[in-house]
């Protein structure tokens, strides 16, 4: 513990504060936006806040979620920069990563102007962006991405599904090789698009149209065998990538096994993979298709395997893939009532929820302690996607990112509550113990008192640094040996490696 000879203009009293690893019954003093001191009795501050008998952990970093983004299938989701992040700072999220989705025929320096247009007058907390490829052509691969990679947007999303979106495997290995070059992360969406193609093509041919038929036609074997080739596409070039929204429990034991092979493999899971199941896209109706998103939802034993993966390391971020479509023909039912599995638009919303689930189901059940939730919710997203140091942990000199967390307040679910625009709640009734009241963005008191108490536009673009991902070696003997990969490598010209 330091107290510096500074004055504060926050001081955070009396809260149990989460911090490399400890918990330290102590103040927390702030200065200019930045942790300027954690240790006992501070000198008073500007501000002061009592947080006896609360949690005070880093803000949380959601690092997959869609925001005015129109998606391959051209449908716009329901929230802005605004109304996304006040709806992720009220849930105890001070950091998103959405997405800059490059569609066919769009240059990658048009894109991001775009996205940058659209979210510096709206966003309320800090943001990055991840760059979504769907036309890595000559221009784009040794211009346009290099120069994207440089100016902080260090993470790629390529998507192995989805007619409009997808890469071959050709293109993958040359998105791959370059962020090896270049220092990125690649994320990648494994579900193998021909499976889902034909099978949904059977299904609709036999009159199968239904909402729950989605959950058929994503085919859990979809998933484990597209991240099973991108683990292997991933080895050849050696470099490592990141599987999103990771669903089943063969795909977890896949990337456990990959792992032990020291394959350089990353995972993603969220809470629709923990909380919600097949059946839910069951409902009544077309109310199924609030629960639809790609992959879907599957069963008890592979939410079991979720939260087996998250808790021994397989999976190493948990984020909310908010995909906020109205239940409408905006959104969900481009068609109406005659909107089939095949048309309604793929995604949920969760940005502001995503962190009480975890909070209340995962730490106050007692099934994680609170240095796994913090590194779940928020240290590992800061240091794969190179927003470390600044981000994702209470330590001095870090950004004053915070969530002030209520471990006795239960709440009720319900869509009304919520800030996002989406209109309803996969998650609607159930209840939850354990909130973030108060939530500080950069030392700036962002919710308190449930109510908002910053401007729009007062969040700021992270450009951030290489990725921090830790590297499996590769065995020099016996399975997951590569002894020729070395000549390889040569051979093909992948020496270049960033640093
Ligand atoms: O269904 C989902 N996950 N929709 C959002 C788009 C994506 O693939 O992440
Ligand atoms: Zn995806
Ligand atoms: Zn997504």
């Amino acid at each position: 513990m330091s107290t510096p000879d500074v004055s504060f203009d926050l001081v955070i009293r009396n809260g149990r504060v989460v911090s490399q690893g400890q918990i330290l019954e102590a103040d927390l003093g702030v200065h200019s936006g930045v942790i300027a001191a954690i240790g006992a009795n501070l000198p008073a501050g500007s501000r002061e806040i009592d947080a006896a008998g609360r949690w005070v952990l880093p803000g949380g970093i959601d690092s997959h979620c869609h925001v005015e983004q129109r998606s391959g299938m051209g449908m716009m989701c329901a929230d802005d920069f605004y109304s996304a992040t006040v709806s992720a700072a009220f849930g105890g999220t001070t950091t998103i990563l959405p997405f800059a989705a490059q569609h066919r025929g769009m240059s990658v320096p048009e894109v991001l102007e775009d996205y940058h247009s659209l979210a510096r007058d709206k966003a309320i907390i800090d943001y990055g962006f991840h760059l979504i490829l769907a036309n890595p052509d000559e221009k784009t691969l040794t211009d346009d991405l290099p120069a994207a990679i440089r100016s902080g947007i260090r993470s790629l999303k390529v998507y192995m599904t989805y007619d409009l979106m997808k890469l071959d495997d050709c293109q993958l290995l040359d998105v791959f090789a370059l962020a090896r070059e270049e220092g990125a992360l690649v994320m990648v969406h494994a579900e193998n698009n021909d499976v889902i193609k034909w099978l949904s093509r059977r299904l609709l041919e036999r009159g199968h149209k239904a909402p729950k038929f989605h959950g058929f036609a994503h085919d859990p074997l979809a998933e484990t065998e597209a991240a099973y080739r991108a683990i292997s596409l991933g080895r050849l070039v050696d470099v490592p990538i990141l599987l999103v929204h990771v669903a089943g429990g063969e795909t977890v034991e896949v990337i456990r096994q990959a792992q032990l092979l020291g394959a350089n493999v990353l995972a993603e899971s969220c809470p629709q993979y923990l909380f919600l199941t097949a059946a839910d896209l069951d409902r009544d109706g077309l109310e199924g298709a609030m629960f639809c998103c790609s992959p879907p939802p599957r069963d008890a034993q592979s939410q079991e395997a979720i939260w087996q993966g998250l808790l021994d390391g397989t999976l190493a971020t948990y984020s909310s893939d908010h995909a906020p479509y109205t239940f409408d023909t905006a959104g969900k039912l481009p068609k109406g009532d005659q909107t089939t599995f095949k048309e309604m638009a793929n995604g949920v919303p969760g940005i502001e929820l995503r962190l009480p689930l975890l909070f209340s189901e995962g730490f106050l059940k007692g099934r994680m302690d609170i240095h796994q939730f913090c590194d779940l919710s928020a240290g590992n997203h800061a240091r794969l996607y190179g927003l470390a140091p600044s981000k994702g942990a209470l330590i001095v000199g870090a950004d004053a990112d915070i969530a002030i967390w209520n471990p006795e307040r239960e709440v009720d679910v319900t869509a009304s509550m919520l800030h996002d625009r989406t209109g309803y709640t996969p998650y609607e009734g159930k209840r939850l113990k354990g909130w973030p009241e108060i939530v500080i963005s950069r030392g700036r008191v962002v919710i308190a008192d449930g109510s908002l108490h910053v401007e729009r536009g007062s969040g700021r673009f992270i450009a951030r640094g290489l990725p921090d991902v830790p590297r499996r070696e590769t065995p020099t003997a016996g399975p997951g040996s590569r002894p020729h990969g070395k000549v390889l490598k040569a051979l093909v010209g992948l020496e270049k490696v960033a640093q």
